[in-house]
């Protein structure tokens, strides 16, 4: 048996790097490219015969090319003879069209997790999925991670005076009472409205729940366009909340979010690496989950 190995896809190396040197299991030597028409080429260069392997692959942006890139690493795994083909997708793309809103929609995260689950994966570790339930889209075992300790951790170190955690939405409500019961702080939630004929635009409507103290964590899995949290922050600022900290997994960063977020009332975010991050900006704090992926790896070989 060989010994195993991390293959990182192009989404996110410096994560699997990370991974890599905290669990002390090597990085596979892999080949990546494009042909000249766009179509996406891997070459695994190690022998992986009878060995068990892992792929850390976030589909994040581009994510139609990561999500070809990690079918083909596990395509020319499987045709290598590797024994167990795992998975390792920190940031799940298609996750937010887990269910039809409308009749003649896709159920876009089903033919994702049906897409790559075909190439030959055996197991997929994720984390923070939009919806719990995506983890039954894969035909495979699932081992599900979270990061909101590791964010609560982190947070701990700021010294809030009595913060109120704040779902965004209301399907956010679960996440955001996961993580208020880390900093043992209340709840409060905002319902927003989605206009279905306008793909990024939000309506804020009312908050629930009580917004004591001077400062508010918004917490959410995704910061896309940055207009949830943006949003957000504007009706905290208007009901008198004076410090506002944004809890993220997930950073997409799509269009101008980061230059909208600099000019908003936010004052921190704080956002894991799930998601290569080369931005360098004082507001946007990064922290690891390499750690977390490191030990969980360290429990499958
Ligand atoms: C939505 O339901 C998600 O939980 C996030 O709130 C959303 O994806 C964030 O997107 P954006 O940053 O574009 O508002």
């Amino acid at each position: 048996m060989n010994s195993p190995k991390i293959f990182a896809g192009s989404s996110n190396p410096n994560l699997a790097k990370l991974v890599s040197q905290k669990s002390k299991i090597p990085l596979g030597d892999i080949e990546l490219g494009n042909f000249s028409d766009g179509e996406v080429d891997v070459w695994v260069k190690n022998d992986v015969n009878n060995s068990d392997v892992f792929i850390l692959q976030s589909n994040s942006t581009e994510v139609n090319k990561h999500i070809v890139e990690l079918a083909l690493i596990a395509d020319a795994l499987k045709r290598s003879g590797a024994h167990k083909i795992t998975a390792v997708i920190p940031y799940f793309g298609y996750s937010r069209k887990e269910k039809q809103s409308r009749p003649g929609e896709p159920i876009s995260a089903k033919v994702v997790a049906d897409l790559i689950t075909s190439s030959g994966i055996n197991k997929i570790i994720c984390l923070d999925l939009h919806a719990d339930a995506i983890v039954g889209f894969f035909n495979v075992p699932v081992i599900y991670l979270s990061a909101l300790e590791t964010l609560a951790n982190r947070i701990r170190k700021e010294k809030l005076s009595s913060p109120v955690v704040v779902a965004p939405d209301v399907g956010g409500v679960r996440r955001a009472r996961n993580f208020a019961a880390y900093l043992n702080a209340p709840l409060a939630v905002i319902e927003k409205h989605r206009q279905t004929n306008k793909r990024d635009a939000i309506e804020v409507l009312s908050i629930t729940g009580e917004l004591i103290g001077d400062t508010a964590i918004i917490v959410d899995d995704i910061i896309s366009t940055g207009g949830t949290i943006i949003e957000s922050a504007q009706v905290l600022k208007r009901k008198g909340v004076k410090k506002i900290i944004v809890c993220a997994i997930h950073g997409v960063f799509a269009l101008n979010a980061i230059k909208n977020l600099e000019k908003s009332p936010i004052d921190k975010i704080f956002v894991t690496d799930s998601i290569a991050n080369r931005i360098k900006n004082n507001k946007i704090q990064n922290v690891s989950v390499a750690g977390l992926f490191a030990n969980c790896l360290l429990q499958e070989i």
